[in-house]
């Protein structure tokens, strides 16, 4: 894995973009798999700034979303399907038939889970872009989760679920099952950011380069990787100077 430590969460950023630019200026077609959460937002903001300055066009790009809050409709701003649309969909030329996630309403999650898995089968992604848990996870694949895990309903960790409070009124609003795509699907990816900001991050960003390779540690897949690169900032990389 190539890691990169930079300063702060803006040159995480920064650097971010400057990779997805490449992959979508190289490949007018590419297929983007994007991550939901805190740490991917400036790397949204600059695609966004650099389409309404530059021009740079999604016109013909898809994307496929790692996760979806399980009783969760779209049109519910605590969907990440919402999320998607509001910070960055709706901002940039891309159709949205052409971003793709799984349905949190779906009645049966099965048939769901299968019809995401086969979606993501025939579209291969150029880049994929990911955040960490600080338990490790990638996606919604919590510690134990199987390598060769396909697209999947979860129960969410409890730290997960107190991570993620910080985005609801309350903690009992936080939902506690999710629709997932597996590691192995993630695996697929020609191209792997993994982005890591935060003080918060050290322990599980510190596992993933220098810890045993484990389901215990969903993040450690990575290490597999042909192609997979780790922006952090210093507090999330604090720990990997020593
Ligand atoms: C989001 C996702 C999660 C987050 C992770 C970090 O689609 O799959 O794995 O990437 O929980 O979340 P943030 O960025 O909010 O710290």
């Amino acid at each position: 894995m190539k890691i990169i430590i930079v300063k702060d969460y803006e040159k995480v950023s920064d650097k971010a973009f400057e990779i997805m630019k490449e992959v979508v200026s190289g490949n007018p077609e590419a297929v983007l798999g994007l991550a939901t959460g805190t740490t991917p937002l400036g790397l949204y903001a600059r695609m966004i700034a650099d389409h309404e300055e530059n021009g740079t066009s999604y016109a013909r790009v898809k994307a496929a979303n790692l996760d979806e809050y399980a009783g969760v409709g779209k049109d519910n701003p605590n969907s990440y399907a919402y999320f998607m649309r509001k910070n960055l969909f709706d901002k940039i030329d891309i159709k949205l038939e052409n971003t793709h996630i799984e349905n949190g309403m779906a009645l049966n999650a099965d048939a769901e889970c299968k019809r995401y898995a086969e979606l993501l089968a025939n579209m291969p992604r150029d880049i994929q872009v990911l955040g960490i848990g600080s338990n490790g996870h990638i996606a919604f694949n919590e510690p134990g989760t199987p390598f060769d895990s396909v697209t999947h309903t979860v129960e969410l960790a409890e730290s997960t679920v107190r991570d993620n409070a910080r985005l609801f009124d309350r903690i009992e609003d936080v939902p506690r099952k999710a629709f997932t795509m597996g590691l192995s699907e993630i695996m697929q990816a020609k191209k792997i950011l993994i982005l890591a900001t935060g003080a918060n991050k050290a322990d599980a960003v510190y596992g993933m380069i220098r810890g045993e390779v484990t389901e215990q540690l969903p993040a450690s897949i990575l290490r597999k990787h042909p192609d997979c690169v780790l922006i952090c900032d210093e507090a999330a990389g604090s720990r990997l100077k020593n």
